[in-house]
């Protein structure tokens, strides 16, 4: 099948490269001319796990292409998915100028019929948006006057389909979460687009996938609500956190005593500095800002927001009533990522910690073993360190900030040396703190309080 994927970010880039793995033939389309240029060098963008080889497969075997020409990629394709970008805006709604102008462009441009899908997560309402656009277009090229402007124009109105079909692939783990998904969902109205989608994810149906096949709306609504229970998850465990620690409990023990409770699930219940990345700020506030403009006040995905960004702001708190007054001390940060195995920097927690602490007058000392290039975007007056022992060198702090894989097995031996004080705040829970005292550290994490032995849990962590 021939397919273009419009927008060759996080999401179309991996959509694109797993559809043509598929063995789909797929042409990758983004306005973006540095991003299309580095591609067809065969320089990969994003930093995503198995992608890299992914890409230089596909493209030798000739079954996925990069271009900005948006014609090129549209003509030849039964299938046309949309993938770009709908970032927040200030009162919290989706910006989705780039998905109708999208539209816009792929009506001017529709010959024959096409199966239009819209993989970009955007609130309700959009899908029938985009095919009241495409609409419009349609008209005018059949109108008269156009006819009469464009003697070689045809009279014939083309086909078309909107289909939703959101995406949960998780950066970090996005090309098995694309390949082997816990289920798909299609918003769809008509019966050959769906034979078509059917046949688009034909391989899924190895792993017996299922499919949700619902109406354009649900299908669009399904998206938001999971991002915003999961979201929610993790602001409830980060705010027992708390509680754990007022009370000398321990918060990685309770998470496991709670989820191991079939109906809870262990999943997203990792106390943390907070979420971040660019879905769950993003989806929660739009997904609040869609309810609220038909009358619905979602109470509890609004107070989700709202401790999560209470939780960030009580790291900065933490580190300040641990290290003293922060004037002129060097705290070392080790991750910036919003999450291990991404370079993605949208709305980590280590962007307002970090602008937390310069405010209080901290030097900082920076390191993450993909995301400085992004990094450097977004933080400015920053050291770069070469490496975790860098970063350390001097500081007052260490304070462990992504869970890379890397900073599991510190030496820490080495670490105490280097920094000018053994203090040592783990806001991921990474190690153990009998350990680390052990070694000679001031350690503090979150939610941990003192663990008696009658607590211990027969583990299998
Ligand atoms: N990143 C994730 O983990 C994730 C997961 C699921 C869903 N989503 C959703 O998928 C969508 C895309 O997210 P992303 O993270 O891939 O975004 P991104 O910012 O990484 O990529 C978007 C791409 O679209 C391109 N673009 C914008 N306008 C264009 C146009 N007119 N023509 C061609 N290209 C254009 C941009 O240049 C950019 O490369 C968003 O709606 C997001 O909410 C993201």
């Amino acid at each position: 099948m021939n397919i273009c994927v419009i927008g060759t970010g996080y999401v179309g880039l991996v959509t694109g490269t797993c559809l043509a793995d598929f063995g789909h033939i797929v042409t990758c389309v983004d306005n973006n001319e540095e991003k299309i240029d580095s591609l067809n060098r065969g320089e990969i963008p994003i930093y995503e796990i198995g992608l890299d080889d992914l890409i230089k497969r596909n493209t030798k075997e000739n079954r996925l292409f990069f271009t900005t020409d948006l014609k090129k990629a549209v003509e030849p394709s039964l299938v046309v998915i949309i993938a770009v970008g709908t970032p927040p805006q200030e009162d919290g709604s989706s910006n989705l100028n780039h998905v109708y102008d999208v539209a816009r462009d792929i009506a001017h441009l529709v010959d024959g019929y096409k199966v239009i899908i819209i993989k970009s997560t955007v609130p309700v309402g959009t899908g029938r948006k985009v095919q009241q656009f495409i609409n419009e277009i349609l008209e005018q090229r059949i109108s008269p006057e156009y006819l009469n402007s464009n003697p070689d124009a045809s009279s014939h109105k083309p086909h078309y389909d909107v289909v939703s079909n959101p995406e949960f692939l998780r950066e970090g783990s996005a090309i098995e979460d694309f390949m082997r998904p816990n289920r798909v969902v299609i918003g769809i109205e008509s019966d050959s687009a769906l034979a078509i989608i059917k046949d688009l994810y034909r391989p899924l149906y190895l792993f017996e996938t299922p499919m949700v096949i619902t109406t354009i709306e649900t299908a669009e609504l399904i998206k938001y609500a999971s991002n915003a229970f999961l979201a929610t998850k993790i602001s409830f465990i980060n705010e027992i956190g708390h509680l754990c620690e007022r009370l000398g409990a321990n918060i990685d023990h309770l998470a496991r005593g709670v989820g191991l409770d079939n109906r809870i699930g262990q999943k997203f219940l990792h106390v943390s500095p907070g979420y971040g990345g660019s879905c769950f700020p993003k989806d929660t506030s739009a997904l609040v800002h869609i309810a609220k403009d038909v009358g619905c006040d979602l109470k509890v995905t609004s107070a989700t927001i709202e401790v999560n960004k209470n939780q960030k702001l009580m790291m900065i708190e933490k580190i300040a009533d641990l290290v003293g007054d922060l004037t002129a001390k060097t705290i070392g940060i080790l991750g910036l990522a919003f999450k291990p195995n991404t370079d993605d920097m949208r709305e980590s927690a280590s962007i307002t910690i970090i602008d937390g602490l310069q405010k209080r007058g901290a030097r900082i000392n920076v390191f993450d073993p993909v995301a400085m290039d992004e990094a450097k975007k977004v933080l400015h007056n920053v050291t770069y360190a070469k490496s975790a022992y860098d970063a350390v060198k001097g500081a007052d702090a260490l304070v462990l900030l992504t869970e890379w894989n890397e900073f599991r097995y510190l030496d820490l031996l080495r670490i105490k040396k280097l920094l000018k004080q053994p203090l040592f705040i783990d806001l991921r829970n990474v190690y153990e703190p009998e350990r680390i005292k052990r070694l000679g550290f001031d350690y503090v994490s979150l939610g941990r309080g003192s663990v008696r032995s009658n607590e211990k849990v027969n583990s299998k962590q």
